[in-house]
This record gives C-alpha cells, structure tokens and sequence, in this order.
C-alpha cells in the first residue's frame, strides 16, 4: 500500500463502523447479532449481505463478496485503494496528508490508477482542442446542436483533431508509454506508421463512471461518415456493460426515478433541459449490470427510447431485463411525433416532455400494446382475437404475485375488451402448468454473478485448503485455543500461501491479545485473497468441519490439526533435494504426527 501508513489504516478502521458505511448504501435490518441486506453485488432476491459490527466485516453468502469496510467501499464505489482510504478518513476527520505523485510513484501506481490518470489526462486533451483554430469544427457542431458552453464544460465535451498522431504525442510528452496509450484505447499501433491517434476529426463525450472518473470515450463524426460513434475499447477500468452515461450528475438528481435514453447526445440534451436525471448506455444494448447499477438510485426507470422500430424493440428487451430485477418498474415515455428526447425538447420544450414523463406508460401496459400490434390488420376475427389472448394469458402469468397479477389482468380485459373471467381462469390454468419453466429461465438470470462464486465453492470444498481454513477459522473465532496448539503448528505449516500468511498474522494477533479481521484483511492486496480471508472469519467451523464420524468436537478439532500437519510435512519434504535428510525429516514427521495423535484438546 503506497500511500497511507499502516498507522493512517489503523486509524481510519478503528474510527469507521462499518455498520454505518454499508447502512448508508444497502437498507441493513437486525439480525442476531449482525444485520442482513440484500447484497448489492448481485441480483439479490433475499438478503444474503451480513455485516458483522463485532468483526466489522461483511460478507454475502450467495456471491461471496466481501471484506472490511475498505474493501467494501472500493468495490461498491468503484474506488482504487487510496480513493476508499481517503474517503473513509474523511468521513471519520481523521486527517490525511494530500498524495502528491512523484516519478516514482508514478511508476509504481497500479494499472487501474494509470488508466484513470491518462483518461483524464486525455479528456482535459480533448477539451482544449475546442478552444483552439483547429478545433474550431468540433465547437461549431455543437453549436450546431444548441450546446451551450456550459453544458460543454459540465459534460467536459471535446474534439479530436484531423492530424494523425497529436494526442499520441502530447500524451508521450506526459511521461505515457505507448503500452499504456494503447491499452487506454487512445492510440493504435501500425506496421507501417507507428502509433496513431484512435479518434480522429470526431467530436468526443467522456464517459464516467458513477464517481465522476473517466474510463473512455465516445466519438462521432461530424458528418455521415460511418461508423457514426466510434467507442472507446474495454479494459481494466472500462466495461461498457457495467456503466452508464451521465449516473455520475443523475444519481445527484432529486427525482424519484431515472430516466433511461438510447444516445450521448440525448442524455446531454437533456440534462441541458434541466431532466438531469438521465442516463444513457453506452453504445449498447441495456445490460442487468446495468439494471442493478440503478437499482442503488431507484426502483422507478422511465425509457427514453427512440420512436422508431428498432428504438421499441429495445424498449422491450430493457424492459425484461427490469422485471427481472426484484421491485424494478420500466415505463415508457412517448415521444411521438419526434424519434428522441434531443429533437422532442428542441421541438415542443421542457414543460411538454414533462407532461410525457408524467403519463409514461406502464411498462407492462407498453408490452401488451407492442404484443398486440400484429393482430392490429383490418379483417382481425375470432382467430386473431383467440391467439392475442393466449399471448395475454402467457403474459400474465409472469407476475408471481397475485395482487398484482389480478391488477393487470383487470386492466388488459378493459383495455382490449375481454371477458375479464375467461381471461382469470385461463390464467390460473396456464399459471400451474407452465409455473416450473418460467422459474428455471428466470433463476437463470437471477444467478448472474454468481458463476464465479460457484466455482470458488467448488474449487476448495473437501480440500487441505478447506482443512487449512476451517482450522483458521476455529481459533481466529475461539482464540483460546492457539494456546493448546501453538507447540504442534504454526503459520508454515499451512500450505496454501493465502492461509499462510493469513495465519502468521493471526497467530500473532492472538499473541498480542486480540484479533482484528480487518487489520487482517488490510495485510491483503488482491481481490480474491481478500475474499478468502474473509471467509475465515465468517465461517462456523462446525458447518465447515464435515467429519461427522467423529462425535466430539475435540477429536474433530485434534483431527483438523493432524491432518493440516501431516499435509505441510509432506508439501516441504517434495522441495527436499538430500535423499538421506528427507528421510530423516519423514521419519521425525511420522513421530510428530504419532505424538500428536495420543494429545488431548478441550475444545
Ligand atoms: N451508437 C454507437 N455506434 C453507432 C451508432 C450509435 O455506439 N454506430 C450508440 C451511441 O451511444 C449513440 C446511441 O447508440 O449515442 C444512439 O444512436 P443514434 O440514435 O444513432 O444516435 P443519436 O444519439 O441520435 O446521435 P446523434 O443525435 O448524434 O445522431
Ligand atoms: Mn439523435
């Protein structure tokens, strides 16, 4: 850790209750002696996210995020390690010298931290460009489109010149190497001319993530050129899918909802209007990352969408991705005569797109109106009357709850004048037939994210690694045991380097009176390493220890230690290279195992 003291963390820890930090981003309720939430990490449909205020750590048993109060805020908050400290500190008036970076530490900064410098380094490029003779173009286009200066500047607006390598070269002369140039998406590299710039004579819109960070861009053209926008690439701190333009100003708005657009420019445009609590995807379709994002904000999301055929087909697969989302509403805001947000308010104003918000239509109101679309031909009879009812009578049948269901189901039958009691029973019918398949596609994307975590479990269950963290978890949970033990193992003898290290601190923890998960977790740089050692203090040994022969815990607790001994003798002696050595060193192992055996624990 670069930046910050251990003693700045310590301090920042003991003065943070976790409780409070993740309270004021998850709706916690009292649970035992802990509170549970739904996990914001996930699809979440019960809570699973358990934060401990006596260990002050959390963890979600579905997807297994988890960590300290540091880890949690940089995952929630997307920030780097020293962002989350910063934030932290401040937040408890711990006071915190300003970072200033010198060559070296710049040289040292994580990927991540070097990615966001140089997008931010190129967006501030990018900007200059309009104040300049060259850049004059870009400025004209926005003009063009009624941008005023402030808005250019709020949204820090840009231009990319015509020449081939400027930025590349500007950026070099910042102190970037090409690799990062490339891997940030602003150049490209050519057999033949080297690196170029990757936007070219294109009017530019940094995209932010939901703090304010830039992680990319998106560049059009200023004529009909193709492709019309081109996008930066993904990497480390760039997923197209897992951000949205403009969330950084909406999650600020006071509105109870959020308004859902297809483009850049309609989310600027309307953000100009006053509507700043628009958001955008970027340049493709609205993914569930996406949905979730939002759901931190709001339950309420109005779409925004094109007029067109291809802007109601989209509506239409947001839309299912919000009804799979626990209590999320999609509604869907008419835009006709107009194709999008920009043109409607440039044509009728801000009062009448208000009006339209405030009669969007239900969005599953809006999905049986598109559904009955086709039927909609001049001779429609019996036939089409009989197969636009089936597709009802399957619509209905997804909400699972009742109220809401009959609710609909009231208001189709008016709507498209059907027999309100032929429709309930077909739907009753339908409902129990088909429940089960519903719920597998359903479970299918209510799983998402939860891939990972399936293999983590899979991967260390039955193991010497779960041998290993089970016995961790044991005395980091009754450290008054380490006492009985610390004569037959220690730290080395744990084979897996995670639990390793994790012991070391452990055990010396407890010598020094007192363990502190996340003064344990702090010592731990990666993701997946923290995850580990979280579990650690989150597990019951008596349901990881699955030894149910054995009755007593002591023998199981005697057991875990021999078999974690046993391992770690036998994992040193393959570095062995002495023939004679390795056998003498078996042979005191096997003893050592054998007196081990004849201990008694009280457990
Ligand atoms: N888009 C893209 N690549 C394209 C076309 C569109 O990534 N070739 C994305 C952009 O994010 C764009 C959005 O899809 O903002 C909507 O596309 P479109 O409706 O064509 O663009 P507008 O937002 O209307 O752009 P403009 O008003 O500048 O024409
Ligand atoms: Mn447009």
């Amino acid at each position: 850790m670069p930046y910050y003291s251990q003693e700045i963390i310590d301090e920042v820890l003991s003065k943070t209750d976790i409780v409070s930090v993740v309270g004021e981003r998850v709706h916690l309720k009292r649970q035992g002696g802990g509170y549970v939430g739904l996990c914001p990490f996930h699809n979440d449909r019960n809570p699973s996210f358990s934060v401990s205020p006596s260990k002050q750590i959390c963890r979600c048993f579905s997807c297994l995020e988890g960590g300290d109060v540091i880890s949690f805020v940089m995952k929630y908050e997307n920030y780097t390690f020293p962002e989350a400290v910063k934030m932290l500190a401040d937040r408890a008036g711990v006071s915190v010298p300003e970072v200033k970076y010198t060559p070296e530490m710049k040289r040292e900064m994580g990927k991540r931290e070097k990615l966001y410098e140089i997008m931010n380094e190129a967006e501030k490029y990018f900007f200059y460009q309009l104040k300049t003779e060259a850049g004059a173009l870009g400025l004209k286009y926005f003009e063009e489109r009624q941008l005023t200066p402030e808005t250019i500047q709020h949204f820090g607006l840009g231009y990319a010149l015509q020449y081939s390598n400027d930025m590349v070269k500007y950026l070099r002369k910042k102190g970037y190497d090409d690799e990062l140039i490339r891997e940030a998406g602003l150049g490209v590299f050519y057999e033949k001319e080297g690196m170029v710039d990757k936007f070219i004579n294109r009017v530019m819109f940094p995209i932010q993530n939901s703090n304010g960070k830039v992680i990319g861009f998106g560049g059009r053209v200023l004529g009909d050129a193709k492709p019309k926008y081109l996008n930066s690439p993904e990497n480390l701190i760039f997923e197209k899918r897992k951000n949205l333009f403009g969330l950084n100003n909406a999650r600020r708005s006071k509105k109870r909802y959020m308004i859902l657009c297809e483009g850049y420019m309609d989310v600027i445009a309307m953000h100009q209007a006053g509507f700043t609590e628009a958001v955008a995807s970027l340049g493709t379709a609205f993914t569930p990352e996406q949905a979730m994002l939002l759901r931190r904000f709001t339950k309420d999301v109005l779409l925004a969408y094109d007029s067109d055929g291809p802007g109601v087909s989209a509506a239409l697969k947001a839309l299912a991705i919000l009804n799979e989302m626990d209590d999320m509403h999609g509604r869907v805001i008419n835009m006709r005569p107009y194709k999008d947000p920009d043109e409607f308010i440039k044509n009728l104003g801000v009062e009448e797109f208000q009006k339209r918000i405030d009669h969007a239509e239900d969005g599953f109101l809006f999905e049986v109106r598109q559904a009955h679309v086709p039927f909609e031909t001049e001779n429609a009879g019996a036939r089409e009357r009989t197969e636009f009812t089936r597709t009802l009578v399957d619509m209905l049948c997804r909400f699972e709850d009742e109220i809401e269901r009959e609710n609909y189901l009231t208001d189709v039958a008016s709507i498209y004048n059907i027999d309100r009691d032929t429709l309930h029973k077909a739907v009753i019918a339908a409902a129990s037939r088909g429940a089960s398949e519903r719920t597998k596609a359903a479970l299918k994307v209510r799983s998402l994210g939860n891939e990972e975590s399936a293999k983590r479990k899979d991967s260390i269950k039955g193991s010497v690694k779960h041998c290993e963290m089970t016995l961790l978890a044991w005395i980091a949970q009754r450290p008054e045991l380490y006492e009985q033990i610390k004569e037959d193992i220690s730290a080395t003898d744990f084979t897996d380097e995670v639990y390793r290290k994790a012991a070391g601190i452990i055990f010396g923890q407890i010598a020094n009176g007192k363990v502190v998960p996340a003064l344990v977790i702090e010592q731990f740089e990666e993701d997946e390493e923290k995850r580990m050692v979280t579990e650690i203090f989150f597990s019951s040994p008596e349901e990881l220890e699955q030894n149910h022969d054995v009755e007593s815990g002591a023998e199981r607790f005697k057991n875990l230690v021999i078999k974690v001994k046993q391992n770690g003798l036998g994992a040193s002696s393959n570095m062995a290279t002495d023939p004679a050595a390795e056998l003498e060193r078996l042979i005191a192992g096997k003893r050592l195992v054998e007196d081990l055996s004849r201990k008694k624990y009280s457990v």
